[in-house]
């Protein structure tokens, strides 16, 4: 059975083999108190919202050279943030992401909300841009729940309903077994697992530091989960 234990283990692959990106820092930087920059994390969350790591890359490169800031994305020409989206798709995002801009740059400091709460309210931003905010710039213990996550808590606890029923008790797993101390590091394992070793299809449980804890491969289905709603 998982629990905060399955969480160290899988804190220790991270430390090991994390994935290296630009929006990024370290687990050996984050270790030293430091927190990457909550705009650069925000720019990078709403970008991989619909988009694939390898395309969204450059587009965050370009982005953080035009607009190093969140004061100088709210200044940018609202046709100018369009133009630099092309080719991103969901349109909609760049919109939202310019009022979130203004309205960040608007607030007393021109900072970002420090709290999941505060981070909700603003344009665009929904329950999972939130949470995944408030735990990787702020060390906030939010419980982050993407596509890659729903997968590996499914497969962990063999969880039987279909999605999207399955989300709170997704959810309530995630709160259960995530390790207070690392919040932004352990959400950013459970993506990095769910990109590399839990995948849809034929994951690689052979080489998964939680195969031991694991309910859907002791059972040996864990490419059953997450089971599907019936049409
Ligand atoms: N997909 C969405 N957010 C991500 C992140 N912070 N790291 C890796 N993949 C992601």
């Amino acid at each position: 059975l998982a629990t905060i234990a399955t969480s160290e283990k899988l804190l220790a692959w991270y430390d090991v083999h994390h994935r290296e990106l630009p929006w990024r820092m370290p687990p050996r930087d984050i270790a030293k108190g430091m927190l990457p920059d909550p705009y650069h994390v925000w720019l990078s969350e709403v970008m991989l919202q619909q988009t694939t790591v390898e395309a969204v890359k450059p587009y965050f490169r370009k982005f953080l050279d035009t607009w190093p800031t969140v004061t100088a994305l709210a200044a940018a020409d609202r046709e100018d943030v369009m133009k630099a989206w092309a080719g991103l798709g969901y349109y909609s995002r760049a919109r939202n992401l310019k009022a979130c801009a203004d309205t960040v740059a608007a607030l007393p400091e021109a900072r970002f909300p420090a709290s999941e709460a505060g981070l909700r309210a603003l344009p665009g931003i929904g329950a999972y841009t939130s949470a995944a905010i408030a735990a990787i710039a702020f060390n906030e213990p939010a419980a982050v729940v993407d596509g890659n996550i729903e997968r590996v808590i499914s497969r962990l606890f063999r969880i039987d309903t279909p999605l999207p029923e399955a989300k709170p008790e997704i959810k309530l797993r995630v709160e259960e077994i995530m390790p207070r101390s690392r919040p932004g590091d352990f959400a950013q394992a459970m993506m990095d697992l769910g990109a590399t070793i839990c995948t849809p299809r034929r994951p690689r449980c052979m080489l998964c530091p939680l195969r031991d804890d694991c309910e859907a491969l002791s059972k040996g289905d864990p490419e059953f989960y997450p089971v599907k709603p019936t049409k």
